[in-house]
């Protein structure tokens, strides 16, 4: 039990009147500091829509008795610009006049990214006589994360304390703040901060195990799931990890 009572977080902004006298670009810092941290909370919404569209299709995607499942990239792309518009209703087709430019570019880099990774598992997903492919929502989330943030300056991760993929291990800022969740109620807003004097947005949307997650991570604890993995001895209502997203200010 962490005796450490750590104050609510909620959102953290220790951005403001300083930064604007101290900064020679505050005017456009300031108004930008909105426009980033809506883009870190699209961003999230994006590539949970696609982990989304993997779930509703796993039964299918699992299917031992079917070689060609028909899901290509592009019916993919359809039911996440569907589940994306259904949060947020923002129609990535057609986005609105007010959604900032480099906001679009990076949902659709972000979008191309998830994509290429349901392309690239194309092979696997057809394969007739396999039933558990290991495409599921994390695997196909942190590929998407992965390839995303090798062409972007904004990061963007699955991670978890004892995380299972070890690119997904924590970083000493992420280590931190599931700690400090792990020991609180269940969060449904993401912690949103800014750090290094306000040129760097960190955001963390807390994922938690519901109970369709224990066969792989629940109990016994320390055997081995279908993927290969030791289960973690979690229950339903405990901290998975988290969907971290880190937006340098200057990250055109
Ligand atoms: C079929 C087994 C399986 C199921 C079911 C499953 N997971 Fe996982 N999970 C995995 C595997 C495998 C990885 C490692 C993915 C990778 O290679 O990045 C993983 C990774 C994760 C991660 C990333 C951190 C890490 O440990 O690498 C989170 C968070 C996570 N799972 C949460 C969930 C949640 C929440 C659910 C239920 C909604 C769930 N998982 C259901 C197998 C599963």
């Amino acid at each position: 039990m962490d005796t450490m009572k750590t104050p609510s977080i909620s959102i953290i902004l220790s951005f403001g009147l300083a930064l604007l006298l101290s900064s020679p670009r505050a005017g456009l810092a300031q108004t930008s500091q909105q426009e980033v941290e809506q883009t870190a909370e699209l961003l999230g919404t994006l590539l949970n829509a696609g982990r989304v569209v993997v779930e509703q299709n796993q039964l299918l995607i699992n299917d031992p008795g079917r070689g060609d499942k028909g899901f290509t990239p592009n019916v993919f792309e359809q039911s996440v610009l569907t589940e994306f518009a259904h949060q947020t209703h923002i129609d990535l087709k057609a986005p609105p006049a007010s959604l900032p430019p480099q906001t679009k570019d990076l949902l659709s880099l972000l979008l191309t990214a998830s994509k290429e990774v349901v392309a690239d598992a194309q092979f696997v997903i057809n394969q007739r006589g396999i039933g558990y492919k290991n495409f599921i929502p994390a695997t196909f989330g942190s590929q998407a994360a992965r390839k995303f943030s090798k062409r972007s300056k904004v990061t963007i991760k699955q991670t978890a304390l004892n995380a299972r993929g070890l690119r997904n291990m924590p970083d000493p800022y992420e280590e931190a703040v599931l700690k400090r969740v792990a020991s609180q109620p269940t969060l449904t807003s993401p912690i949103v901060e800014w750090i290094d004097g306000g040129r760097v947005l960190r955001t963390m949307l807390p994922i938690y195990y519901s109970e369709d997650c224990l066969a792989c991570h629940g109990n016994p604890k320390g055997i081995l799931d279908i993927s290969g993995y030791p289960r973690e001895g979690a229950q339903a209502g405990d901290l998975a990890g988290a969907i971290s997203i880190q937006i340098p200010v200057d990250h055109r």
